[in-house]
């Protein structure tokens, strides 16, 4: 199966110079990577995620590349243009070149205060417009302290089933279209991570728990997000339930954004 490592560029870097020179080297570490060994790129698709400000440029210089673009999120009002100030509508990032969304991201629920309703707004309108959708769950360090992790993930995961259980017509799509991310808050950003075992056990309950709605989506994408660094991934990638990872700051350095492309590339032989 095809691994996924996706770099959550956040607001970040501070500047175009800045998103240039990252985006500089990330293309030589991909060629270089690509000459030492043609298998990483073909077993590991990467994407970047830059600020809808960068979106634009990114995705212009990323064409014909084996990177794909996406944006971190998208308005909830997306049907139409408007009065929506401080909005970017999910045809407005297709248009700006994105193929994918991040939505529903622990940040954005904390800072943003997003809602089961916006969120499935969100999802369906980006499906509409033909944009993946890389979606985010996770359980708070109280959570997961209280064990309550999987009540947490089921209770996130609703947003799909409603949307799968109101528009039938998308399972078929979804199976290629939608990515699971599954990112336990207390990890992001923090250096502390989850056993393999703790991760595995709950991406086969997401795995289970999506298939339960549309079995056409057994095979779908569930990746691990929070802390992975190039020293940790290659842990991460040996176990057979996690199928890449969602990377924050380890994925604004290109030679560790490479190193954990290569070790899910091996991960996913
Ligand atoms: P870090 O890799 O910086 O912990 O961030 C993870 C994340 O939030 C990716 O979306």
């Amino acid at each position: 199966m095809q691994a996924w490592v996706i770099g959550n560029w956040k607001q970040n870097p501070a500047t175009s110079h800045d998103v240039n020179a990252l985006l500089d080297d990330l293309l030589t570490a991909i060629e270089a990577t690509e000459q030492a060994n043609s298998e990483v790129t073909a077993r590991c698709q990467l994407m970047v995620a830059p600020s809808f400000i960068h979106l634009t440029a990114v995705s212009a210089r990323l064409k014909g590349t084996s990177v794909l673009c996406a944006a971190q999120d998208i308005s909830a009002h997306s049907a139409s243009v408007g009065a929506y100030t401080g909005d970017c509508s999910a045809q407005q990032i297709a248009d700006a070149g994105a193929t994918w969304t991040i939505l529903g991201h622990s940040e954005r629920r904390q800072y943003h205060q997003e809602s089961y309703d916006s969120l499935l707004q969100k999802v369906t309108h980006a499906l509409m417009q033909d944009l993946g959708v890389v979606f985010c769950i996770g359980e708070t360090q109280a959570q997961y302290d209280d064990q309550q992790t999987l009540e947490v993930i089921d209770s996130q995961l609703s947003v799909i089933k409603s949307l799968l259980a109101q528009q039938q017509e998308l399972i078929d799509s979804l199976s290629t279209r939608l990515i699971i991310a599954y990112e336990p808050v207390w990890a992001i950003g923090t250096g502390k991570v989850p056993t393999v075992a703790e991760v595995s056990a709950t991406h086969q309950h997401i795995k289970q728990s999506v298939a339960g709605v549309a079995e056409s989506l057994s095979a779908i994408t569930v990746l691990y997000g929070g802390s992975v660094n190039a020293d940790n991934a290659d842990i991460f990638a040996a176990d057979a339930m996690i199928d890449g990872a969602l990377v924050g700051g380890a994925s604004l350095k290109a030679e560790s954004f490479l190193a954990i492309a290569t070790a899910f590339s091996k991960g996913s032989i």
